[in-house]
């Protein structure tokens, strides 16, 4: 069964429209990126799916029911998690205790079953923050931060793991490592829905791939069907005719020098580049 269908939505924030009658999936036990430039829909995808933002049209399915009018808590609990594009720990709190309380709420649900302090531990070593644990959520690095999201995310065992840009912050080797974690994860059977700048790790994980652009689904596919794509290229360009070695070469450049692909939108880089690779 598809675990997760967005069909046609549609969100108008007064003129803006800010998804166009979007349709996509993501499947269990599976990796799937959403990927777009800036300011092209994919968090408001992510809150509509998560309950946050009733869509002005079209309707969202999980596990095969339909849950477009189901309030945030009891997505949550129907097992949607999701982590936040601006963070959103509890800054005052420790890292241990961000999980903790998160995992008291999902496991200590009316006083039946407690957690216990290993598990939450475990969470932290899982994700690899535990040299963390004792320090204010506020103090650490925003890559850290963002794991801590994910191990609050998995706190709830969630069928479906919502990650809005979740590598962000993160270096080469950190993302590597982040990779191999979504990997093992997806093969727990788990669904992961992933906004992602990071190209080399989008190319690298993801099963399917889906693009926005102004609201849209302008593609859908492998990562090789999406770096193949022309409307992709344009999307993120400007324009199409540059090469799939040109784009790749962008990205690890913009990587590099922590500039995100779409805010590389100088046309005269793509030459350098291309020299670059001769
Ligand atoms: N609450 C809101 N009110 C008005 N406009 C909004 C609101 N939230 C988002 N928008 C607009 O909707 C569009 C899509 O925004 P969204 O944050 O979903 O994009 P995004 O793909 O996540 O971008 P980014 O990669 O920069 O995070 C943008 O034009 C944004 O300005
Ligand atoms: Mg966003």
């Amino acid at each position: 069964m598809t675990l997760l269908e967005v069909d046609n939505v549609v969100v108008r924030f007064g003129g803006v429209t800010a998804v166009n009658e979007a349709s996509f999936s993501a499947e269990p036990g599976a990796i799937t990126g959403l990927i777009g430039p800036n300011g092209a829909g994919k968090t408001t995808c992510f809150n509509v799916i998560s309950g946050l933002q009733k869509p002005t049209k079209g309707k969202v399915r999980f596990r095969g029911k339909a849950i477009t009018s189901m309030p945030v808590h009891r997505r949550a609990r129907k097992g949607i998690g999701r982590t936040f594009q601006r963070l959103e720990a509890f800054g005052s709190l420790s890292v241990r205790e961000n999980v903790r309380v998160a995992y008291d709420i999902h496991r200590g649900f009316a006083g039946i079953i407690k957690p216990g302090a290993a598990d939450v531990d475990a969470l932290l070593e899982r994700v690899g923050i535990t040299a963390y644990a004792d320090e204010r959520a506020d103090s650490i690095p925003t890559g850290t931060a963002r794991l801590l999201e994910l191990a609050r995310c998995l706190a709830c065992d969630p069928h479906l793991l919502l990650l809005d840009e979740p590598s962000s912050g993160q270096d080469e080797a950190e993302s590597v490592a982040f990779g191999q974690l979504l990997k093992d994860l997806a093969d727990e059977g788990r669904g992961i829905l992933m906004v992602e700048h990071d190209m080399d790790l989008v190319m690298s994980v993801c099963d399917q791939i889906h693009v926005l652009d102004f609201g849209s689904v302008i593609a859908s596919g492998t990562p090789a069907d999406i770096r193949a794509s022309d409307r992709v290229q344009r999307a993120y360009l400007g324009y199409s005719d540059v090469d799939t070695d040109a784009v790749e070469a962008m990205t690890a450049v913009g990587s590099a020098a922590g500039v995100r692909l779409d805010d590389t939108t100088d046309t005269a880089v793509i030459p350098a580049v291309k020299e670059g690779l001769a």
